[in-house]
């Protein structure tokens, strides 16, 4: 469960690729990008398709954290920011549900993978929101990481990804300002409103961290994902780049890292900090988090609910399509 079967065979250097795989990967290291019509590799077509569906699967599934405090906003301003933001990433789904299938794959397909484990979404969205300060580190850390993650992907090989998230990285900067708007509003409140978001921070940040995936040493797809500039930046990289970023923010809070290793290293230029739980992260992706149950009982039950719906705009089309008018 939970495993997609793709597996990245080992790059391949310039003299074991045939022709055809030459060419491809020499116009990669032009900075061309790479069009759906265009010929490419089995295996970045799949490796596209399992990074791009995940990631549409992550948009879709991290609704559901958020959601559940629309109705338990503090005050009606809130509300309407955190309804603007749940919906923005339903359009990210949609955006990247479209760039996958430009690549030969349905949006039924994808969404059946998910239900039935076959496919996976973010770690992160496997931890419950018990309070409302964690809509503010949600949208601080989570968005945050996200952005670090994904501002680089908008220089990726595949053009129609790449485009795709352009528009998202937009968004997502809205996002992690209002989280940290959340947080600011929290942390120089009264002792009570500091301490949940101490301990919305405690909670989020080992996960936030396990969002960048297993350590380079251990992350099988990154070699050749790299080489054909699917990914950008190694997992490590950005989660350096993250802790870097995210610290400062956090001093200027006046909230603590759960972290007593974390320290600057003048030498590197970035700080020292403690790698996450590793076994708790493969734990979660192997569907044994907190809410991995709850997640996608909740998908599965608004795939269904909605089937009506899907076959009415089907039925409006083929009506549509027999018209007279429409014939001529
Ligand atoms: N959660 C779940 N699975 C993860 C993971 C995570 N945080 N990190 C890694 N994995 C999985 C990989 O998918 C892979 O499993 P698979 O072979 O079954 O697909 C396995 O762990 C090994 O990891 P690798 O490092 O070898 O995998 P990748 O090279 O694919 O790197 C990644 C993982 C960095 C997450 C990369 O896929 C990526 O950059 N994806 C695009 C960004 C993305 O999906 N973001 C989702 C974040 S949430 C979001 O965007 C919503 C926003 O609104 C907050």
């Amino acid at each position: 469960m939970y495993a997609q079967l793709v597996k990245s065979e080992a790059a391949k250097t310039y003299d074991e690729m045939t022709p055809q795989e030459r060419a491809f990967q020499e116009r990669i290291d032009r900075g061309e990008k790479i069009e759906p019509k265009d010929w490419m590799p089995d295996a970045y077509r799949k490796t596209l398709i399992r990074q791009i569906g995940q990631h549409a699967h992550s948009e879709i599934v991290g609704q559901l954290p958020e959601g559940n405090w629309i109705t338990r906003a503090p005050t009606l301003e809130r509300k309407q920011i955190l309804l603007a933001k749940v919906q923005d990433e339903a359009g990210h789904g949609l955006y990247l549900y479209s760039a996958a299938e430009t690549l030969g794959i349905s949006r039924d397909e994808l969404l059946d993978m998910l239900h039935s484990g076959r496919m996976k979404y973010s770690s992160i969205f496997n931890y419950p929101t018990l309070t409302w300060a964690d809509i503010g580190a949600v949208g601080w850390l989570v968005d945050g990481a996200a952005i670090m993650n994904q501002v680089p992907l908008q220089r990726t090989s595949y053009g129609p990804y790449s485009r795709a998230m352009v528009r998202i990285c937009k968004e997502e900067s809205f996002h992690q300002r209002q989280g940290y708007d959340i947080m600011m509003k929290m942390a120089f409140g009264t002792p009570d409103q500091k301490a949940m978001a101490q301990d919305a921070l405690n909670r989020f940040w080992y996960p936030s961290l396990m969002m960048f995936g297993p350590s380079d040493k251990d992350s099988v797809h990154s070699a050749q994902s790299m080489q054909w500039k699917i990914k950008i930046n190694t997992n490590d990289e950005l989660r350096q780049k993250f802790v870097d970023q995210t610290v400062p923010q956090a001093k200027y809070l006046g909230l603590t890292i759960p972290d007593e290793q974390l320290r600057w290293n003048a030498e590197k230029g970035g700080y020292d900090f403690s790698e996450p739980d590793w076994s708790e992260f493969y734990a979660v992706i192997a569907g044994n988090g907190p809410c991995n149950g709850e997640r996608m009982a909740a998908r599965v039950t608004a795939w269904e609910e909605g089937a009506w719906f899907r076959d009415g705009l089907m039925a409006y089309a083929e009506k549509s399509a027999q018209r007279p008018s429409a014939a001529a």
